[in-house]
């Protein structure tokens, strides 16, 4: 076990090491994000996901992020007065064929020399409408009217070129079901670092996680606690953390539901990146290296499986759109 304060971490495919749980920034209300990040730095969090809709700034006047095209993982590499000497950074690409554009132009934005991952944020290209900015995925006419001239495989090759560019360490998907994960590893130069997917006790994907660990691929859990309330009131998801198994093992291991569930991620090997805007659930989220849940007891979680996805929008630059994902 870790001990107190301290993140274990995972160490990639590409030889670099990431922070087993970050802080997701989705949805923060902005002006209470300065504030969080810095509680979230002091409390031992080196590992930072923003939305795309997001911006922000760090102390020390660095900007995450800008136009937010981007999705961004973030490792915090470099930060004076919060000694963040040793965190990284890592965003994600929604410029499918401008890749490598988009990446100099986050570098220039954030003041950087590299990033330490970068991923794919979609499989899916919306139609470039300049490096910064995002399209609807959908047309006029409410038609899905994406790019299809830009095949994954492509996208995939400037990535790799990044990494010969001395620009990003370690590049890596998102939101890849199995036979995209599949598909890339056979045009794969480079193989991916990382996915990151929605899972969590309702939607647990065994076999897509399963099958990126077996090939060397470390799963991000995005919406580790099932989207909460925030999930609930968007989109009408319900909340495993409610579900009377979590809130009883919760009882049982004297944690609350969240910190059960966050537990359970790393217990799947699994980075965990929970959203707060509430400084004491700063603090609940990160407590989860003091304790240990019994087989049986992940047992009893892996039965509550709905296969059941609770992030059923995806908001693709100004205008808002619905969009599946494929299941698996
Ligand atoms: N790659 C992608 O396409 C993608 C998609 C979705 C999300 N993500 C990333 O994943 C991150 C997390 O996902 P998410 O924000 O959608 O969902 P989440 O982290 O699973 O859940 C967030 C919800 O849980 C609540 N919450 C947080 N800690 C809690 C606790 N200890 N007890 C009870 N409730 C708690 C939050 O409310 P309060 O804020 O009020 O505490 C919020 O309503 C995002 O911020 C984003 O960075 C990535």
């Amino acid at each position: 076990m870790a001990a107190k304060g301290v993140a274990p971490a995972l160490t990639l495919s590409s030889g670099h090491q990431m922070p087993a749980v970050g802080l997701g920034v989705w949805r923060m209300e902005k002006p209470a994000i300065r504030n969080l990040i810095h509680s979230a730095l002091r409390i031992g969090y080196r590992h930072l996901d923003c939305a795309d809709q997001l911006m922000c700034t760090v102390p020390g006047s660095m900007k995450l992020t800008t136009k937010m095209r981007l999705k961004s993982a973030m490792h915090l590499r470099r930060h004076s007065n919060l000694d963040l000497s040793r965190g990284r950074i890592c965003y994600h690409n929604q410029d499918h064929g401008h890749v490598v554009e988009a990446c100099k132009n986050s570098l220039k934005k954030l003041r950087l020399e590299y990033l330490d991952l970068y991923l794919v944020h979609f499989p899916v290209a919306t139609r470039h409408t300049g490096v910064g900015t995002t399209s609807s995925a959908l047309g006029d006419d409410g038609v899905l009217d994406i790019d299809t001239t830009i095949s994954l495989e492509t996208t995939w090759h400037a990535m790799e070129d990044l990494v010969s560019m001395g620009l990003v360490h370690s590049i890596g998907i998102s939101n890849y079901d199995i036979f995209l994960t599949r598909d890339c590893l056979a045009y794969a130069k480079i193989k991916p670092a990382v996915n990151q997917i929605e899972t969590h006790p309702y939607f647990q994907r065994d076999s897509l996680v399963k099958f990126c660990q077996k090939h060397g691929i470390c799963v991000t859990a995005h919406t580790p606690l099932g989207g909460s309330t925030a999930n609930t009131e968007w989109f009408g998801s319900v909340s495993c953390l409610d579900d009377p198994v979590i809130k009883g093992l919760a009882e049982k291991y004297k944690k609350t539901p969240a910190q059960l569930v966050l537990r359970w991620g790393l217990q799947r090997n699994t980075v965990v990146i929970p959203k707060t805007s509430k400084e004491e659930r700063l603090q609940e989220n990160f407590e989860i290296f003091d304790f240990e849940i019994l087989g049986e007891d992940m047992d009893k979680i892996k039965a509550i499986d709905r296969n059941y996805r609770t992030t059923s929008l995806l908001n693709f630059g100004a205008s808002t759109c619905m969009l599946s994902l494929p299941c698996m």
